[in-house]
């Protein structure tokens, strides 16, 4: 690890084995690590006594620190030759702002490095068994961020388009406008009875996941109590995470412990989703 090198890195989607080796080497050896909140807690305690831990992420009622002020953190940092992490959750390039991070670095002539992470994205819908792609099934994945305010005209008519691409759509950051979004994509031409899924703290022992459609989904949500941090996913890849799941549940037995996840029934086409690869 090189001082005055400011390395982003992805700490995965919470649980703390799912870093990379780099990550969590990188992560022992730093002098200082600037963290988000989100993803991040649990690998501080593999940060050396001595390391300096900077809190940049936001919590209820507390404003984190501006995106400006980050930045202009890192290269303070770094040029006071001291060896940097700046811990994101999940990948730092994805929804992590990390490219941002790494412009005014690149502008003020500091050195850094990207350690990618893995992405809540795909990893907590993974975790609770469901492929994003599945052959036969979806062969194409977007991944769209549902923080913006779905009423807007450049809103909808995101929603709209994206309702025409075929295949899983993923959501993040998008559960204070998941009914607005559920009913645009209708709107835009998505059956309200596609499968969709939620997936709440994702690989962590608070994950919580709900099975519904498109068109019953924010509802679902809404009286689950399953709020952020969480992954939407809609597509037929959720029917074959239900079938995974039983599987999976079937497997550990019925003296298995109710895991208290609440898993609405959606119509499984078991031919299709067992379909064989060609040989
Ligand atoms: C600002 S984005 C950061 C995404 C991150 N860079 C990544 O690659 O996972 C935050 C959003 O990621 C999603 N998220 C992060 N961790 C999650 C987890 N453990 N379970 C479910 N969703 C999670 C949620 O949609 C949350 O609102």
């Amino acid at each position: 690890m090189t001082p005055g090198t400011v390395h982003l890195v992805g700490a995965g989607p919470g649980d703390p084995e799912l870093i990379t080796l780099r990550g969590l080497r990188l992560v022992r050896e730093a002098e200082v690590i600037v963290h988000d909140r989100l993803g991040t807690e649990a690998l501080l305690e593999f940060a050396s006594a001595e390391a300096e831990l900077i809190d940049a992420g936001k919590a209820p009622g507390r404003h984190g620190m501006s995106q400006e002020e980050i930045s202009d953190l890192l290269v303070a940092l770094a040029r006071s030759g001291r060896r940097v992490v700046r811990l994101k959750g999940g990948d730092p390039f994805v929804f992590g702002r990390g490219g941002e991070e790494a412009i005014v670095l690149a502008d003020a002539g500091i050195p850094f490095e990207v350690v990618p992470g893995v992405s809540s994205a795909v990893a907590a819908p993974a975790a609770a068994c469901i492929p994003v792609t599945h052959r036969g099934i979806a062969r194409t994945l977007t991944i769209a961020s549902g923080h913006d305010d779905p009423a807007s005209p450049a809103a909808r008519a995101r929603w709209a388009a994206l309702a025409q691409v075929p295949g899983t759509l993923v959501l993040l950051m998008a559960m204070s406008n998941l009914a607005e979004i559920a009913d645009a994509l209708i709107a835009g031409g998505r059956p309200a009875d596609e499968p969709a899924a939620a997936v709440q703290w994702g690989t962590t022992d608070r994950e919580r996941r709900l099975t519904a459609t498109l068109g019953t989904i924010a509802g679902a949500c809404r009286d689950g109590d399953i709020g952020s941090p969480a992954v939407v996913v809609i597509g037929p890849v959720v029917a074959v995470g239900e079938l995974l799941a039983s599987a999976v549940n079937a497997a550990v037995g019925d003296d298995a412990p109710d895991d208290g996840r609440d898993h609405a029934q959606v119509p499984v086409q078991q031919d299709d989703v067992r379909r064989r690869p060609r040989a």
